[in-house]
């Protein structure tokens, strides 16, 4: 299980419900990245969306037992506690769904970083007002194993020691 982030210089993911940069390219490496798998989100990273995004299986997790995709309900999975996740999430890849990717925002990070094999992220060469911060990488658990240069960015792979 891997965890996906873009993540600015100063640790922020986001500013209220929205991510506060636009990169070209960044959406479709994250299209690269994600496409094929089982997108584990928080209700309020989904919401900030919109939408299930295409090729992809996607999970919310919300502690609210009402709330539905509304009109995606019928492709958007809905869990209620982290096992639960992990549990679909498994059946999901039983069924030929993919790898399980945990697609934020820093709720759902903090809440499945204890299960993560590796995080992948995109080091955003700015420095944005926002409230929502991406947890930090405690380097006595996770040593870097790859980091790719791209034009605006680097992408950096963590994996467990
Ligand atoms: N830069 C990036 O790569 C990136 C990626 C994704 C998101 N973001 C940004 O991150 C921000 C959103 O992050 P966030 O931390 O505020 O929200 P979030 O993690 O997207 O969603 C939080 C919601 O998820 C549900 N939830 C979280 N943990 C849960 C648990 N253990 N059990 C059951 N439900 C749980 C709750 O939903 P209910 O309130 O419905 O119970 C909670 O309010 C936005 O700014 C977004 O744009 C950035």
């Amino acid at each position: 299980m891997v965890l996906v982030a873009a993540v600015a210089r100063n640790g922020v993911i986001g500013d209220g419900p929205r991510i506060p940069w636009r990169l070209p390219g960044e959406q479709q490496q994250f299209k690269e990245l994600t496409t094929g798998h089982v997108l584990l989100m928080g209700r309020t990273t989904y919401e900030s969306i919109g939408r299930p995004l295409p090729g992809r299986t996607t999970v919310v997790l919300t502690r609210d037992p009402d709330w539905t995709a509304g009109e995606h309900a019928d492709v958007v999975h809905v869990v209620h506690h982290v096992e639960e996740a992990l549990a679909l999430a498994g059946r999901l890849h039983a069924e030929g769904a993919g790898d399980l990717v945990v697609a934020g925002g820093a709720q759902v990070y903090r809440g499945l970083a204890p299960y993560a094999d590796r995080q992948v992220v995109t080091e955003v060469p700015l420095e944005p007002a926002g409230d929502v911060h991406y947890p930090p990488i405690d380097p006595d658990e996770w040593v870097e194993t790859s980091r790719e240069h791209f034009e605006h960015w680097d992408r950096v792979s963590y994996d467990r020691r």
